[in-house]
């Protein structure tokens, strides 16, 4: 498919937009982070919908004005439909429906998981299918077998919390910021990672991951420390958690390859922009594919990188168009 497409993304904090070339090479890339949900702790979805009500123009005309574009060039409209924060979707879906309907032309509806895998697809240098994929964000932790450019099926999924979760409580643990895995990343740099022998849940079969081990231990960890002690193996502590939750990714990864036969892996998701996690994809001597740090979080690029390998909607589908909370193409 040959046409510059726009592209929304606002499932959750970020409200991005992003133009793609017909090549799949990036025209621009936006992201409005709303800095607000911090001091709670974590994203209040309300709050999150009212600012996206806000930033999102703004931010589409941002990505147009990058892209050296005119709406009136732009020839297909894509959004995330889900799954994300339903109220927060909602904004965009019905941002992207107002511009397919008023400039008339197509609207492309993308599962946001589909969008993290799809990250890999992106110009200059795009990786081919097949391959396995480990997706890790701050909702979802999973791995995704990549036989073709618009679809994938779930080799293994987390049991409890997701990856991107467990960096986010961890941090609160440590009385770090939201989010979590960036600051976690950070203060893990000088502690020592064999400091603590936290859990990275080998017991639990296949594919699947677990985290709640990993969380309790820390939490008996800093409860057995006590406060002066915690405080003076803060950085310890961060990155020996930090270690447990990179190896029981890059087991499970490993696992997946193994199962599945495939001598390729990529990465996607928040969680895959943490430095030690691709390196040691980097080093698992398969052919492998890292994004730029700014296409794991969440942005608009890969929402329209998957948009170019999916039909178009029909234009009663377009008109009715609705978001989901969860679940989709899953
Ligand atoms: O994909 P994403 O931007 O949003 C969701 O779809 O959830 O992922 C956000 C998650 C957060 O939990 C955040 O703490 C985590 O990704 N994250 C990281 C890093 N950067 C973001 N985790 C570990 N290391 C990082 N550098
Ligand atoms: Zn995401």
């Amino acid at each position: 498919m040959n046409a510059a497409i726009l592209a929304i993304e606002t499932s959750c904090d970020d409200s991005c937009a992003a133009v793609l070339a017909g090549d799949g090479s990036i025209l621009s890339n936006v992201i409005a982070s709303q800095g607000i949900h911090d001091s709670y702790g974590g994203v209040v979805p309300e709050l999150a919908a009212r600012h996206h009500l806000t930033l999102l123009t703004p931010t589409i005309t941002a990505a147009l004005d990058q892209a050296n574009l005119t709406l009136g060039e732009i020839e297909r409209v894509a959004v995330t439909q889900g799954p994300g924060l339903i109220g927060a979707l909602l904004v965009g879906v019905g941002q992207a429906k107002a511009i397919a309907a008023a400039r008339a032309i197509p609207l492309v509806a993308v599962d946001h998981l589909q969008g993290h895998v799809a990250a890999n697809f992106i110009s200059p240098d795009p990786f081919e299918p097949p391959f396995v994929c480990l997706i890790a964000s701050g909702g979802h932790t999973l791995l995704a077998r990549v036989d073709d450019h618009s679809s994938f099926s779930v080799l293994g999924e987390t049991l409890d919390d997701a990856a991107g979760e467990a960096f986010d409580k961890g941090a609160r643990m440590l009385g770090l910021g939201f989010p979590g895995g960036p600051a976690v990343e950070a203060l893990a740099a000088t502690g020592d990672p064999e400091a603590f022998d936290f859990p990275t849940a080998r017991n639990v079969k296949g594919c699947d991951f677990s985290f709640s081990g990993v969380k309790t231990a820390l939490l008996y960890a800093i409860r057995d420390l006590g406060e002066a002690q915690t405080e003076a193996r803060r950085a310890d502590l961060a990155a020996s958690y930090q270690r447990a939750i990179v190896e029981a990714l890059i087991g499970r990864l490993t696992r997946a390859l193994d199962a599945s036969g495939l001598d390729r892996a990529a990465i996607g998701g928040g969680v895959a922009a943490n430095g030690p996690l691709r390196q040691r994809v980097a080093a698992l001597g398969v052919s492998s594919h890292i994004p730029a740090l700014n296409l794991c979080t969440d942005n608009a690029a890969m929402i329209a990188s998957a948009a170019r390998f999916l039909p178009d909607c029909s234009s009663q589908a377009a008109l009715e168009l609705d978001a989901y909370p969860s679940g989709g193409q899953r």
